[in-house]
């Protein structure tokens, strides 16, 4: 018998629906706000009206896309939490109530395990998905955590930032520079031609696998703010270089920790996820790093790096085969760690 899921994602500002089959992906479809860029960062009271208008609209074109209908699905799997809990109601309140009405029972799904689990999304039968355990660097725009995932339901977090994640880390440095938000895209993109070696910022120096950012966010602006004194163009005739030996740093720290991480517990393959894992800094530093370790990397799709439903799909339809579903009186969270 197969098993058809439709996933809800909501927790920030993309509104998604994705259609699994016996976990072969049907389809995606994402539908991202533009009204924060104005702001230079999510507003949540937008985010949750925005999601109210988009999810009806996402969720029948993703079941129209699949090639479904509402009696076809098996279950509706959607992000419960951590995320902005106005945001995360819209998605948890439409699960519920299509649910009721289809008479199929909810899972709830952790969205940080969402993002591990989008290694085992398939596109089709043949594509491989990691064995367990490998190591997964999760980075994201409210996250950075090295995860040890035994299984699909056993993941250790062994470390994780004690302050700004490495997104931020992108997000505010782009915004002292001026760059539109989210800047982490265009800190990757101006890198390319900038010199990573040109600029130094401040590393931190803390023991165990967490991580920090704000360190490194204080130094970059301490920098702009100085060389603007003597050169009010600073910011222009060196974006690149800013960039670039920005991007240079936060790689360095991040590949520190995995590194201890690797070493430590002598697992043999490494797996990055959120939305930094789209930098192309990131993707090409991790390829390397599992090289010259012998390593397996397993770098996913653009697309399942930011938020998406097909990675809530995925997660639950593992839950789904575990006979893990939610009550109805579930509510959503805001925090939690995996
Ligand atoms: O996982 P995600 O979509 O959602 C949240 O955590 O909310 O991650 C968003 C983060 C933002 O900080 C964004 O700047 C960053 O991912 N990001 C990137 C790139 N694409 C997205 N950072 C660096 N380079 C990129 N290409």
């Amino acid at each position: 018998m197969s098993i058809t899921i439709l996933g809800i994602e909501s927790s920030c500002d993309d509104t998604s629906a994705a259609v699994i089959t016996d976990g072969i992906l049907r389809s995606n479809v994402i539908a991202s706000q533009k009204v924060h860029e104005q702001f230079g960062g999510v507003v949540p009271e937008l985010a949750s009206r925005a999601h109210q208008q988009n999810i009806l609209p996402v969720v029948s074109e993703a079941l129209r896309q699949a090639g479904v209908v509402g009696k076809d699905l098996d279950a509706i799997a959607f992000t419960r939490g951590p995320g902005l809990l106005g945001s995360l109601l819209v998605g948890t309140s439409f699960a519920k109530g299509m649910a009721i009405g289809l008479d199929i029972p909810t899972i709830d799904v952790n969205h940080l395990h969402g993002h591990v689990l989008s290694h085992f999304i398939k596109e089709s039968e043949e594509q491989e998905v990691p064995d367990f355990p490998f190591l997964c660097l999760l980075i994201s725009g409210g996250n950075s955590q090295i995860i040890l995932v035994r299984s699909p339901f056993d993941m250790e977090m062994l470390g994780s930032t004690i302050d700004d994640a490495a997104g931020e880390a992108f997000d505010k440095c782009a915004k002292v520079m001026g760059l539109p938000y989210p800047g982490g895209p265009h800190i990757d993109r101006l890198a390319t031609e900038g010199d990573p070696n040109a600029f130094k910022f401040a590393k931190p120096h803390i023991p165990g696998y967490d991580y920090s950012f704000s360190g490194l966010k204080t130094s970059f602006l301490y920098t702009v703010r100085d060389n603007l004194k003597e050169d009010p163009d600073f910011i222009e005739n060196h974006k690149a270089d800013l960039a670039a030996s920005l991007q240079k740093t936060i790689i360095d720290i991040l590949l520190d920790k995995l590194a201890m991480a690797v070493k430590e517990t002598k697992v043999n393959a490494v797996a990055i996820g959120g939305g930094v894992s789209a930098n192309s800094g990131v993707r090409a530093a991790i390829d390397e790093f599992c090289r010259r370790r012998k390593i397996k990397a397993w770098i996913p799709k653009r697309t399942f790096t930011t938020d998406n439903a097909a990675m809530v799909a995925i997660a639950g339809y593992y839950k789904y085969l575990k006979g893990e579903f939610c009550s109805l009186d579930m509510p959503p969270y805001s925090k939690v760690e995996v």
